[in-house]
């Protein structure tokens, strides 16, 4: 909170403080050249007077920004009450409030959020990123009631497929949940598997509500292979974009359906390390990688067509979750204390932009998770150096508690207000 205080100081009296010390200066050669310490005097009473009267303002309206007058407090309280968010809100635009409210869950209370993503844990100190709530322009989303969502989850299973950010939501799911479970005994990981990075599925059993909660690794979505015999050299592995991940089987008979891809669409995780497009049983060497994702989400989408029954499975599809990388440069990582008021350009993705046209255009209902809006501003809320290996900064993965548990208070949302 002073941290808050302080920016606050800084941003408004920042402007002032110049101005009023070049009013002293201008006011110092006046008393050198009339000698009059009478006038010196009342010009540095002024700027006295000035910076108080700066640091008072400051104080007050921060009071009002922290502590919101009491009538809003319950107004927006009442109205997250229920479980419905209306057909008309887009709840994907708004903005970031602070809630003292939260985190929804204590890191040290869940076994399943890896070290990695355990900022506090790893030595990060300030704790004001783990205080933010979403809030939608024109609505609220309701409150996490964990009580309600185990009793919806009962008997159910939720699949999360995609990269490590789905692994993120899963972990983060997991540990909301568990937060309503009296004997946490009854949680564990159905195969007694240590949560890794390459594991290639998780799941996780509340035994006493009868559902599970999984994560397959499938970071495209679409099936890896060997290179085809006679490719040139560079080649040592394909994407059959034309063809589902062999897993997608385990997928199919799920109630609840999360995926995500995007993050590793990229030539550094691609042609760098000898990764190329195939098609139609074809190499297609130059294909961009923005293609080849567009031909991917094609796959995804008749796949979803065919395959996966809309009375049973509720789909979502996570868009791209909004990096902060200064400079463009994977060795750039700068946590800051506050989430940004700019968020310069990374409200937009052409990845999120591919994923939105897709999603609008299968035959059945599938819901959009558009996250990158909201991530866009969180550059407060990154791992950083506080994972598991400080020596490799991390601007793309999140801290827990943090922003994917809102990710999950607004799948939680669309569910039960159906
Ligand atoms: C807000 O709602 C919660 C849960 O419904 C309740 O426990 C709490 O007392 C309410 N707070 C106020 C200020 O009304
Ligand atoms: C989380 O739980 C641990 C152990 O029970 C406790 O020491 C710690 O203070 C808790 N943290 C918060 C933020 O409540
Ligand atoms: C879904 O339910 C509707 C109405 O009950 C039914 O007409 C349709 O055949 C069902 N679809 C599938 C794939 O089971
Ligand atoms: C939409 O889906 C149809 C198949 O259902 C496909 O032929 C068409 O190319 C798709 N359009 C876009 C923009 O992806």
């Amino acid at each position: 909170m002073s941290a808050v205080l302080n920016r606050l100081y800084w941003d408004l009296c920042g402007y002032l403080r110049p101005m009023l010390k070049r009013v002293l200066k201008f006011s110092k050669i006046l008393a050198g050249n009339y000698s009059k310490n009478s006038m010196f005097q009342s010009v540095t009473a002024i700027f006295m007077f000035g910076s108080l009267l700066c640091f008072f303002v400051v104080m007050g309206s921060s009071y009002f920004y922290m502590f919101p007058s009491s009538e809003k407090v319950v107004e927006t309280n009442r109205s997250r009450d229920g479980n419905s968010i209306s057909k008309e809100c887009n709840v994907f635009d708004g903005k970031w409030v602070v809630d003292g409210s939260y985190p929804l869950y204590n890191a040290s209370d869940c076994p399943f959020i890896e070290r990695g993503f355990d900022c506090l844990a790893n030595g990060r100190k300030d704790n004001e990123y783990q205080k933010w709530r979403w809030k939608p322009k024109n609505c609220e989303i309701p409150r996490f009631d964990v009580g309600a969502v185990l009793k919806y989850l009962r008997g159910k299973r939720v699949v999360f497929v995609g990269d490590s950010l789905s692994r993120t939501q899963w972990e983060s799911m997991v540990c909301m949940l568990m937060s309503g479970v009296e004997d946490k005994r009854f949680v564990y990981e159905a195969n007694g598997n240590e949560i890794t990075k390459q594991i290639r599925h998780l799941s996780v059993r509340f035994e006493t509500f009868a559902f599970t909660v999984e994560f397959y690794r499938s970071v495209f979505l679409v099936q890896p292979g060997p290179a085809p015999k006679h490719s040139p050299k560079r080649v040592k592995n394909v994407l059959r974009l034309d063809q589902m991940d062999d897993l997608n089987k385990e997928w199919i008979d799920s109630d609840i359906l999360i995926f995500n891809s995007g993050h590793w669409w990229t030539p550094t995780k691609l042609f760098e390390l000898g990764w190329y497009f195939q098609n139609g049983g074809r190499m297609k060497l130059g294909m961009p990688i923005s293609n080849g994702f567009k031909i991917a989400l094609a796959t995804w989408q008749s796949w979803v067509e065919n395959e996966v029954n809309p009375n049973k499975t509720r789909v979502f599809f996570r868009t791209f979750e909004s990096s902060h990388w200064s400079s463009g440069s994977r060795q750039n990582c700068k946590v800051t204390m506050q989430p940004s008021l700019k968020v310069k350009g990374k409200q937009k993705s052409s990845i999120s932009d591919a994923i939105i046209k897709a999603v609008n255009n299968v035959s059945i209902p599938v819901t959009l998770l558009h996250v990158t809006p909201m991530g866009a501003f969180r550059s407060d809320a990154h791992v950083g150096s506080w994972s598991d290996n400080p020596s490799v900064p991390d601007c793309s993965h999140w801290c827990l508690p943090g922003v994917p548990d809102m990710w999950n208070e607004l799948v939680f949302s669309f569910l039960l207000s159906q």
